[in-house]
């Protein structure tokens, strides 16, 4: 299985717009002076720094290097840490965690790790992708990579539930559902496109190839997708879908 990495230089020019578009999940947290909160998979530390200028004290954590520089850079308390070792007992007003969840591949060892984090009656409020979350992108890359010989299976798959699913993920580790609901939102993309993203959020897929066959496969892809996600002014939009919720922990 190939596993994504993470350029924060890279992912600055062409993925900026996902800090850009949290502020329904900035506002659910409704973080207040003082708070002691904790943000999973922090990356760059743009939404840290947000949450921070509320007053409350943040930390983050995330598993690349390259992000927990970047953060650390613009003033952040950040922490290489992987989501599934969290190490923190009872400590936190609240987790937080935007974009990221849907990269790990334990959701349950991660879920007990943010319980545990969490004081009795904190909160966990998040966004991920959800169910239908880049279909099409999705569809494209199986059909250019089984095309190459690449086994599908052999393709980093993120992890999309449905609320119904996700819901009872986390009542099974003691959160109670104050709030949880899919959200459809059509992602405009920035200039680089379609080939910016894939190069920034599908990077590990395209290492599985040759290097000289790489660029023909991305071309392959986003002309697949053309017909589909690019308006008749070259404008792309990203076919995303989020699940939002607010959990607390009993
Ligand atoms: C997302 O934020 O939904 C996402 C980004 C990159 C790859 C997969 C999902």
């Amino acid at each position: 299985m190939t596993k994504q990495t993470w350029n924060a230089t890279q992912y600055a020019l062409n993925g900026r717009f996902v800090a850009d578009l949290a502020g329904g999940v900035i506002d659910l947290l409704d973080a207040r002076p003082g708070e002691h909160i904790l943000d999973l998979g922090c990356g760059d530390g743009a939404l840290t720094a947000k949450i921070a200028a509320s007053g409350a004290q943040v930390k983050g954590v995330d598993s690349s290097e390259s992000m927990v520089a970047a953060a650390r850079a613009v003033g952040i308390d950040a922490q290489v840490m992987d989501a599934d070792a969290l190490d923190f007992d009872h400590e936190f007003d609240a987790v937080f965690s935007n974009a990221a969840l849907h990269w790990m591949r334990n959701q349950d060892t991660v879920l007990a790790g943010v319980h545990r984090a969490l004081k009795p009656g904190g909160r966990f409020v998040a966004e991920m992708g959800g169910h239908g979350n880049i279909a099409a992108i999705q569809v494209a890359l199986l059909a250019v990579f089984s095309k190459n010989g690449i086994d599908p299976a052999r393709i980093e798959q993120n992890y999309f539930p449905t609320p119904a699913s996700y819901e009872s993920r986390l009542r099974h580790h003691g959160f109670d559902i104050h709030y949880i609901e899919l959200l459809p939102r059509p992602t405009p993309l920035p200039e680089s496109g379609m080939s910016g993203w894939l190069q920034t959020f599908r990077s590990g897929i395209f290492q599985q190839l040759p290097e000289a066959e790489r660029e023909s496969a991305l071309k392959e892809t986003v002309e697949l997708l053309k017909p589909f996600l690019c308006d008749d002014l070259g404008k792309w939009t990203a076919d995303y879908v989020r699940l939002r919720f607010l959990a607390v922990a009993l």
